[in-house]
Protein backbone atom coordinates (compact mmCIF):
# COMPACT_ATOMS: atom_id res chain seq x y z
CA UNK A 1 0.00 0.00 0.00
CA UNK A 2 3.02 1.90 0.68
CA UNK A 3 4.76 1.36 -2.11
CA UNK A 4 2.28 1.88 -4.35
CA UNK A 5 1.51 5.67 -2.75
CA UNK A 6 5.04 6.02 -3.41
CA UNK A 7 5.18 5.07 -6.99
CA UNK A 8 2.26 7.06 -7.70
CA UNK A 9 3.93 10.32 -6.00
CA UNK A 10 7.21 9.44 -7.79
CA UNK A 11 4.82 9.69 -11.18
CA UNK A 12 3.99 12.88 -10.01
CA UNK A 13 7.38 14.47 -9.27
CA UNK A 14 8.07 13.70 -12.55
CA UNK A 15 5.17 15.24 -14.29
CA UNK A 16 5.88 18.26 -12.09
CA UNK A 17 9.59 18.37 -13.05
CA UNK A 18 8.52 17.62 -16.47
CA UNK A 19 6.27 20.86 -16.73
CA UNK A 20 8.52 23.31 -14.67
CA UNK A 21 11.93 22.25 -17.00
CA UNK A 22 9.85 23.09 -19.96
CA UNK A 23 9.01 26.48 -18.65
CA UNK A 24 12.71 27.44 -17.73
CA UNK A 25 13.77 30.26 -19.78
CA UNK A 26 17.56 30.68 -18.51
CA UNK A 27 20.41 28.02 -17.13
CA UNK A 28 19.70 29.75 -14.02
CA UNK A 29 15.96 28.50 -13.52
CA UNK A 30 17.48 25.20 -14.80
CA UNK A 31 20.06 24.85 -11.66
CA UNK A 32 17.54 26.31 -9.55
CA UNK A 33 14.94 23.03 -10.73
CA UNK A 34 17.93 20.56 -10.31
CA UNK A 35 18.95 21.50 -6.76
CA UNK A 36 15.13 21.23 -5.97
CA UNK A 37 14.54 18.06 -7.37
CA UNK A 38 18.01 16.36 -7.47
CA UNK A 39 20.09 18.00 -4.37
CA UNK A 40 20.95 17.16 -1.39
CA UNK A 41 18.04 18.33 0.24
CA UNK A 42 15.63 18.12 -2.85
CA UNK A 43 12.38 16.01 -3.60
CA UNK A 44 14.15 12.81 -4.80
CA UNK A 45 16.09 12.43 -2.08
CA UNK A 46 13.16 13.09 0.36
CA UNK A 47 11.74 10.18 -1.43
CA UNK A 48 14.51 8.06 -1.13
CA UNK A 49 14.29 8.25 2.59
CA UNK A 50 10.63 6.60 2.66
CA UNK A 51 12.28 3.80 0.97
CA UNK A 52 13.10 2.71 4.46
CA UNK A 53 9.61 2.10 5.27
CA UNK A 54 8.92 0.32 2.80
CA UNK A 55 9.34 -3.94 3.37
CA UNK A 56 12.66 -5.60 1.43
CA UNK A 57 10.52 -7.43 -0.40
CA UNK A 58 9.33 -4.19 -2.23
CA UNK A 59 12.08 -1.86 -1.71
CA UNK A 60 14.43 -3.13 -4.74
CA UNK A 61 11.33 -2.71 -7.27
CA UNK A 62 10.48 0.99 -5.84
CA UNK A 63 14.11 1.27 -5.99
CA UNK A 64 14.85 0.63 -9.31
CA UNK A 65 11.22 3.43 -9.79
CA UNK A 66 13.10 5.70 -7.86
CA UNK A 67 16.25 5.82 -9.77
CA UNK A 68 14.39 5.19 -13.04
CA UNK A 69 12.93 9.03 -12.29
CA UNK A 70 15.97 10.63 -10.99
CA UNK A 71 17.57 9.73 -15.03
CA UNK A 72 14.64 10.67 -16.56
CA UNK A 73 14.80 13.83 -15.02
CA UNK A 74 18.36 14.44 -15.49
CA UNK A 75 18.31 13.57 -19.01
CA UNK A 76 15.06 16.30 -19.00
CA UNK A 77 17.59 19.16 -17.63
CA UNK A 78 20.12 18.39 -20.02
CA UNK A 79 17.87 18.50 -23.06
CA UNK A 80 16.60 21.56 -21.84
CA UNK A 81 20.28 23.17 -21.25
CA UNK A 82 21.43 22.06 -25.04
CA UNK A 83 18.29 23.86 -26.19
CA UNK A 84 18.45 26.79 -24.38
CA UNK A 85 22.30 27.45 -25.46
CA UNK A 86 21.16 26.96 -29.21
CA UNK A 87 18.46 29.31 -28.81
CA UNK A 88 20.48 31.58 -27.31
CA UNK A 89 23.47 31.58 -30.00
CA UNK A 90 20.52 31.52 -32.80
CA UNK A 91 20.02 35.08 -30.94
CA UNK A 92 22.93 36.43 -32.01
CA UNK A 93 22.70 35.03 -35.50
CA UNK A 94 21.61 38.00 -37.53
CA UNK A 95 23.54 38.58 -40.95
CA UNK A 96 21.18 41.76 -40.75
CA UNK A 97 22.47 43.07 -37.42
CA UNK A 98 24.51 46.32 -37.76
CA UNK A 99 28.06 44.86 -37.01
CA UNK A 100 30.53 47.16 -34.46
CA UNK A 101 32.38 49.91 -36.87
CA UNK A 102 36.38 49.46 -35.85
CA UNK A 103 37.96 52.63 -35.70
CA UNK A 104 40.19 53.83 -38.93
CA UNK A 105 43.34 54.88 -38.70
CA UNK A 106 45.29 56.51 -41.06
CA UNK A 107 49.03 57.09 -42.27
CA UNK A 108 51.18 59.19 -40.43
CA UNK A 109 52.13 62.30 -41.73
CA UNK A 110 55.17 61.83 -42.78
CA UNK A 111 54.15 59.42 -45.16
CA UNK A 112 51.51 61.58 -47.03
CA UNK A 113 54.57 64.13 -47.21
CA UNK A 114 57.02 61.17 -48.66
CA UNK A 115 54.05 60.53 -51.24
CA UNK A 116 53.18 63.76 -52.20
CA UNK A 117 57.21 65.11 -53.04
CA UNK A 118 57.64 61.12 -54.74
CA UNK A 119 54.51 62.12 -57.23
CA UNK A 120 56.02 65.16 -57.57
CA UNK A 121 59.73 64.06 -58.98
CA UNK A 122 58.16 60.92 -60.58
CA UNK A 123 56.02 63.84 -62.78
CA UNK A 124 59.24 64.42 -64.67
CA UNK A 125 60.81 60.79 -64.65
CA UNK A 126 62.85 60.26 -60.93
CA UNK A 127 62.52 57.13 -59.66
CA UNK A 128 61.90 55.83 -56.29
CA UNK A 129 64.85 54.13 -54.82
CA UNK A 130 65.93 52.63 -51.38
CA UNK A 131 69.22 52.29 -49.90
CA UNK A 132 70.32 51.11 -46.26
CA UNK A 133 69.32 53.28 -43.51
CA UNK A 134 72.30 51.86 -41.63
CA UNK A 135 75.22 51.72 -43.52
CA UNK A 136 79.02 51.70 -43.46
CA UNK A 137 81.22 54.39 -42.71
CA UNK A 138 82.20 54.07 -46.97
CA UNK A 139 79.14 54.92 -47.77
CA UNK A 140 77.91 57.89 -45.55
CA UNK A 141 81.48 59.62 -45.26
CA UNK A 142 84.71 58.35 -47.33
CA UNK A 143 83.14 57.67 -50.52
CA UNK A 144 81.10 61.62 -50.19
CA UNK A 145 85.02 62.59 -50.42
CA UNK A 146 85.30 62.84 -46.59
CA UNK A 147 87.84 61.03 -45.12
CA UNK A 148 88.17 59.09 -41.08
CA UNK A 149 89.36 62.26 -39.27
CA UNK A 150 87.94 65.31 -41.37
CA UNK A 151 86.84 67.68 -39.87
CA UNK A 152 83.50 68.21 -42.08
CA UNK A 153 82.18 65.09 -40.20
CA UNK A 154 81.26 67.03 -37.61
CA UNK A 155 78.54 68.88 -38.77
CA UNK A 156 76.77 65.33 -39.19
CA UNK A 157 76.45 64.37 -35.63
CA UNK A 158 76.38 60.98 -36.50
CA UNK A 159 75.59 57.86 -34.20
CA UNK A 160 77.94 55.04 -34.61
CA UNK A 161 76.84 51.52 -34.29
CA UNK A 162 80.06 50.00 -34.69
CA UNK A 163 83.51 51.35 -35.47
CA UNK A 164 82.28 50.72 -39.44
CA UNK A 165 78.72 50.98 -39.02
CA UNK A 166 76.45 54.25 -38.74
CA UNK A 167 72.43 55.23 -38.82
CA UNK A 168 72.91 57.56 -42.00
CA UNK A 169 72.97 60.90 -40.64
CA UNK A 170 71.67 61.66 -44.27
CA UNK A 171 70.31 60.16 -47.60
CA UNK A 172 73.67 60.82 -49.44
CA UNK A 173 74.93 57.20 -48.39
CA UNK A 174 72.48 56.00 -51.29
CA UNK A 175 74.75 58.33 -54.48
CA UNK A 176 77.70 56.04 -54.75
CA UNK A 177 75.93 53.16 -53.95
CA UNK A 178 73.16 54.04 -56.85
CA UNK A 179 76.64 54.47 -59.21
CA UNK A 180 77.55 51.32 -58.27
CA UNK A 181 74.65 49.51 -59.98
CA UNK A 182 76.03 50.00 -63.22
CA UNK A 183 73.39 52.03 -65.20
CA UNK A 184 72.99 55.69 -66.52
CA UNK A 185 71.72 58.44 -66.79
CA UNK A 186 70.82 58.14 -62.95
CA UNK A 187 67.31 59.60 -62.36
CA UNK A 188 66.92 58.48 -58.52
CA UNK A 189 65.17 59.75 -55.27
CA UNK A 190 66.03 58.06 -51.67
CA UNK A 191 63.61 58.85 -49.08
CA UNK A 192 64.69 57.14 -46.28
CA UNK A 193 65.28 57.66 -42.21
CA UNK A 194 68.01 59.16 -40.77
CA UNK A 195 69.52 60.03 -37.25
CA UNK A 196 71.30 62.93 -35.93
CA UNK A 197 72.59 63.21 -32.65
CA UNK A 198 70.57 66.91 -32.42
CA UNK A 199 66.84 67.70 -30.72
CA UNK A 200 65.29 70.93 -30.56
CA UNK A 201 62.32 72.82 -31.99
CA UNK A 202 63.62 72.14 -35.10
CA UNK A 203 65.21 69.04 -34.96
CA UNK A 204 64.54 65.47 -34.17
CA UNK A 205 67.36 62.83 -33.15
CA UNK A 206 65.03 60.85 -35.85
CA UNK A 207 64.02 62.26 -39.14
CA UNK A 208 63.95 61.75 -42.94
CA UNK A 209 65.52 62.65 -46.09
CA UNK A 210 64.99 62.74 -50.01
CA UNK A 211 68.01 62.87 -52.08
CA UNK A 212 67.66 63.37 -55.87
CA UNK A 213 70.30 62.46 -57.70
CA UNK A 214 70.85 63.44 -61.85
CA UNK A 215 73.87 62.20 -63.83
CA UNK A 216 74.07 61.98 -67.41
CA UNK A 217 75.97 63.86 -70.39
CA UNK A 218 75.87 67.67 -70.06
CA UNK A 219 73.59 67.88 -66.51
CA UNK A 220 74.18 71.69 -65.50
CA UNK A 221 73.35 73.83 -62.68
CA UNK A 222 70.60 75.42 -64.51
CA UNK A 223 68.92 71.79 -64.91
CA UNK A 224 69.78 71.81 -60.49
CA UNK A 225 67.79 75.34 -60.62
CA UNK A 226 65.23 74.16 -63.02
CA UNK A 227 64.28 70.94 -61.29
CA UNK A 228 63.85 73.19 -57.86
CA UNK A 229 61.94 75.50 -59.22
CA UNK A 230 59.24 72.92 -60.57
CA UNK A 231 59.84 71.46 -57.39
CA UNK A 232 58.30 74.44 -55.44
CA UNK A 233 55.64 75.81 -57.66
CA UNK A 234 54.40 72.33 -57.55
CA UNK A 235 54.79 71.29 -53.61
CA UNK A 236 54.43 75.17 -52.21
CA UNK A 237 52.13 76.77 -54.83
CA UNK A 238 52.11 79.16 -58.09
CA UNK A 239 54.18 81.84 -56.01
CA UNK A 240 56.85 80.33 -54.51
CA UNK A 241 60.47 81.12 -56.05
CA UNK A 242 63.66 79.78 -55.06
CA UNK A 243 67.74 80.62 -54.77
CA UNK A 244 70.87 78.92 -54.65
CA UNK A 245 73.11 80.56 -52.25
CA UNK A 246 76.41 79.72 -51.76
CA UNK A 247 77.60 76.69 -49.87
CA UNK A 248 80.19 73.83 -49.10
CA UNK A 249 80.17 70.48 -49.00
CA UNK A 250 82.36 68.02 -49.38
CA UNK A 251 80.38 66.17 -52.17
CA UNK A 252 79.14 68.31 -54.43
CA UNK A 253 81.18 71.27 -56.33
CA UNK A 254 79.77 73.84 -56.47
CA UNK A 255 77.65 73.71 -53.35
CA UNK A 256 74.62 75.57 -52.61
CA UNK A 257 72.05 75.78 -50.07
CA UNK A 258 68.25 75.87 -51.56
CA UNK A 259 66.40 78.76 -49.80
CA UNK A 260 62.26 79.17 -51.03
CA UNK A 261 60.33 82.24 -50.79
CA UNK A 262 58.37 82.26 -47.00
CA UNK A 263 54.88 81.43 -47.38
CA UNK A 264 53.47 83.31 -45.39
CA UNK A 265 54.72 87.40 -46.28
CA UNK A 266 55.64 86.24 -49.54
CA UNK A 267 59.10 86.89 -49.93
CA UNK A 268 58.71 90.73 -48.56
CA UNK A 269 60.08 89.53 -44.44
CA UNK A 270 58.47 88.48 -41.57
CA UNK A 271 58.53 87.45 -37.71
CA UNK A 272 58.71 83.92 -39.43
CA UNK A 273 61.10 83.82 -41.60
CA UNK A 274 63.12 87.14 -40.98
CA UNK A 275 64.40 87.74 -44.16
CA UNK A 276 61.54 86.30 -46.72
CA UNK A 277 63.64 83.37 -47.70
CA UNK A 278 63.32 79.63 -45.76
CA UNK A 279 66.15 77.15 -46.29
CA UNK A 280 65.17 74.17 -47.61
CA UNK A 281 68.12 72.16 -47.54
CA UNK A 282 71.61 71.57 -49.39
CA UNK A 283 72.53 70.72 -53.15
CA UNK A 284 75.52 70.80 -55.54
CA UNK A 285 76.81 69.79 -58.67
CA UNK A 286 78.28 66.00 -58.21
CA UNK A 287 82.28 66.27 -57.20
CA UNK A 288 84.27 64.69 -59.55
CA UNK A 289 85.70 62.69 -56.78
CA UNK A 290 82.14 61.30 -55.98
CA UNK A 291 81.57 60.45 -59.41
CA UNK A 292 85.10 58.41 -59.78
CA UNK A 293 84.44 56.33 -56.51
CA UNK A 294 81.08 55.40 -58.40
CA UNK A 295 82.91 54.17 -61.45
CA UNK A 296 81.58 57.38 -63.39
CA UNK A 297 84.06 59.34 -65.64
CA UNK A 298 83.84 62.91 -64.73
CA UNK A 299 84.74 64.10 -67.43
CA UNK A 300 82.23 62.49 -69.81
CA UNK A 301 79.31 62.80 -67.26
CA UNK A 302 78.50 65.52 -65.16
CA UNK A 303 75.25 65.52 -61.77
CA UNK A 304 73.23 67.37 -59.53
CA UNK A 305 72.15 65.97 -55.94
CA UNK A 306 69.90 67.28 -53.07
CA UNK A 307 69.32 66.19 -50.03
CA UNK A 308 66.60 68.05 -47.75
CA UNK A 309 64.69 66.89 -44.81
CA UNK A 310 60.94 65.62 -45.66
CA UNK A 311 59.45 66.62 -42.03
CA UNK A 312 61.21 70.38 -43.03
CA UNK A 313 59.84 70.83 -46.33
CA UNK A 314 56.82 69.66 -45.11
CA UNK A 315 56.29 72.05 -42.40
CA UNK A 316 57.49 74.60 -44.73
CA UNK A 317 54.07 74.64 -46.48
CA UNK A 318 52.23 77.69 -45.17
CA UNK A 319 49.24 76.05 -44.81
CA UNK A 320 50.96 74.13 -41.57
CA UNK A 321 52.12 75.51 -38.72
CA UNK A 322 53.67 72.96 -36.58
CA UNK A 323 55.65 74.87 -33.77
CA UNK A 324 57.69 71.74 -32.50
CA UNK A 325 58.98 69.36 -35.22
CA UNK A 326 59.70 66.04 -32.23
CA UNK A 327 55.36 66.23 -32.03
CA UNK A 328 55.43 64.72 -35.46
CA UNK A 329 56.99 61.60 -33.31
CA UNK A 330 55.18 61.67 -29.89
CA UNK A 331 52.26 59.06 -31.25
CA UNK A 332 49.72 62.34 -29.91
CA UNK A 333 46.31 61.37 -31.48
CA UNK A 334 45.23 64.78 -30.42
CA UNK A 335 48.02 65.80 -33.15
CA UNK A 336 47.55 63.41 -35.86
CA UNK A 337 43.93 63.04 -36.01
CA UNK A 338 43.99 66.03 -37.49
CA UNK A 339 45.50 65.50 -40.88
N1 LIG B 1 73.57 65.43 -47.41
C1 LIG B 1 73.46 66.83 -47.16
C2 LIG B 1 72.90 67.06 -45.77
O1 LIG B 1 72.44 66.18 -45.16
C3 LIG B 1 72.58 67.53 -48.16
C4 LIG B 1 73.09 67.46 -49.55
C5 LIG B 1 72.68 66.43 -50.39
C6 LIG B 1 73.94 68.42 -50.04
C7 LIG B 1 73.13 66.37 -51.69
C8 LIG B 1 74.39 68.36 -51.35
C9 LIG B 1 73.99 67.34 -52.16
O2 LIG B 1 72.94 68.16 -45.27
Amino acid sequence: MFSEIMEDTTKDLLSQAQSVINLAASQEDLENIRIGFLGRNGKMNELMAGLLHVSPAQRGELGRVLNQAKREIELLLSKKEEDLLSASSNLYFDPTEPSIKPNLGHLHLITYAAREIMDIFERIGFVRVRHPEIDSDYYAFEALNMPAGHPARDEWETFYIADNLVITPHTSNGQVREMEKGYLPIKMINIARCGRRQSDVSHSQTFHQFEGLYIDKGVSIANLKGVLEYFARNFYGSGRQTRLRPYDFRFTEPSFEVDVTCGLCGGSGCSFCKGGWLELGGAGMVHPKVLRAGGIDPRKYSGFAFGWGVERTYMMKAELSIPDIRILYKNDLNFLEQF
